[in-house]
């Protein structure tokens, strides 16, 4: 098939042919060929409670009929004002909701309200930005600085925004040094705030995951020293929930988890059920208020067209419904991510197995880098057998819409480690 379509994160010169997909339902996808596949990667994080869900796809519909789109600034609408409730009722320290319409947005948001939030005080010299290393915030220019140097940053190199990067002090299944390898992250953090704790605005991080790193996960009681850091030096701590959100971390959002409190927190993915793009950045009355003035040069100038659609709030509206009449259906996977990667526990080319709610992770031993070539040599091959995996270089993970099935996961799992043991001995 010949398509004018040029894909995202892909190398088009040898792209193989994308597939077509005629359909969804629940957890699985059904191609024009009449193929099924099992979809283990919620299309990349955003499908909580699975393809074409009929309650929200219902509340879409009667939302199309009624009004589909209204301009953000000096109007707003029902959908939009009870999302805004919600989500301020669901996380009390942030009672105010910025929309705008995907993951990097609420990102580009978060950086300028934490910008400007420092510079509407007078305090201009703060244009340093601290973040973790291996961090992924998205890919417009101001969410790409934030995130870690590496082959998707460099040909930007020159664009980005001054931001220091602080070790990321990775844990899994049965490790033993992560706690030194805190103590050395806290050290390099604590050494940055000394030296130039005034030059910065905020930190950003996305807790308790980092999901484009390669599902790299660290301890909450790490972040709760950061964020005691950060309060220390006056440094405004932004929580990057856009793939952690609603209930992928087996809590509803992974700061309450940890126990942190971040100033500024950027939801998307998930917000929506993976119906639509919505996104909204949170903040706290403090930073709400240094934006409230006289002096016209205060507004926080930003906004997109779609800004709280209302095909999106519904959305969100009716994936929260959901999310709260079923809050086991992502509590319980954690359980079944840890029976499952006990029976791998001993495979012998794998190792460095770690979970985190419903989300889970192992390595092919020997695999560092996004570029390996193993990775799309093992994508191939679960599509073959009829699952959706999309290993991030040698790093294999699960991140299932909730309504993934007990014997679906198994299955998924008894594929992982069959084509491992085929693919590496190959
Ligand atoms: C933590 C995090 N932040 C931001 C983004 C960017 O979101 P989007 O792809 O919707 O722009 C992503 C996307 O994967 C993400 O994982």
């Amino acid at each position: 098939m010949n398509s004018p379509i040029w894909m995202p994160y892909t190398q088009m010169k040898d792209a193989p042919a994308p597939l077509m997909v005629r359909s969804g339902r629940g957890a699985v996808l059904e191609l024009e060929d009449g193929r099924q596949l099992l979809d283990c990667i919620s299309s990349w994080w955003v499908t909580l409670h699975g393809h074409a869900q009929p309650e929200i796809a219902a509340a879409i519909a009667v939302q199309a009929g009624q009004l589909e789109q209204v301009i953000a600034a000096g109007f707003t609408h029902q959908p939009a004002e009870e999302l805004a409730r919600r989500l301020t009722a669901m996380l009390p320290f942030f009672p105010s909701v910025f929309y705008s319409d995907n993951g990097s947005t609420a990102v580009e948001v978060a950086l300028k309200m934490a910008y400007q939030y420092w510079r509407n005080q007078g305090a201009a010299g703060r244009r340093r930005f601290l973040s973790l290393e291996g961090a992924y915030h998205g890919d417009t220019l101001g969410a790409m600085s934030l995130s870690g140097r590496s082959l998707f940053t460099a040909p930007f190199a020159e664009l980005l925004l001054p931001v220091d990067f602080v070790p990321f002090p990775q844990t899994w299944l049965g490790d033993e040094g992560v706690e030194e390898r805190e103590g050395q992250s806290l050290e390099h953090l604590e050494g940055l705030l000394r030296r130039n704790g005034e030059e910065y605005a905020a930190m950003i991080v996305e807790p308790l995951v980092q999901g484009a790193a390669g599902m790299r996960m660290c301890r909450p009681a790490f972040l709760r020293q950061v964020s005691e850091l950060l309060r220390q030096h006056g440094v405004l701590l932004i929580g990057d929930e856009v793939f952690t959100g609603f209930g992928r971390t087996g809590e509803f959002f992974a700061c309450q988890k940890a126990g942190i409190q971040p100033d500024i927190l950027c939801l998307a993915k998930g917000l929506s059920g993976g119906f639509l793009p919505l996104a909204a950045t949170l903040c706290s009355e403090e930073v709400y208020q240094a934006f409230c003035s006289d002096d016209p040069r205060h507004t926080l100038y930003h906004g997109h067209s779609y800004t709280a659609n209302p095909l999106g709030c519904a959305a969100a509206l009716a994936s929260l419904e959901l999310l709260e009449k079923e809050p086991h259906r992502f509590g319980e996977m954690e359980g079944w991510h840890l029976e499952e990667l006990g029976r791998l526990a001993d495979h012998s080319h794998l190792s460095r197995l770690r979970v985190c709610g419903t989300i889970a992770a192992l390595e092919v031993k020997g695999t560092a880098g996004y570029l390996h070539e193993l990775g799309p040599r093992l994508r191939q091959r679960f599509l073959e057998r009829g699952f959706l995996l999309r290993p991030l270089g040698g790093v294999i993970y699960l991140v299932p819409p909730y309504c993934l099935e007990r014997a679906q996961l198994a299955a998924a799992y008894r594929c992982i480690g069959e084509v491992v043991s085929a693919a590496v001995s190959s």
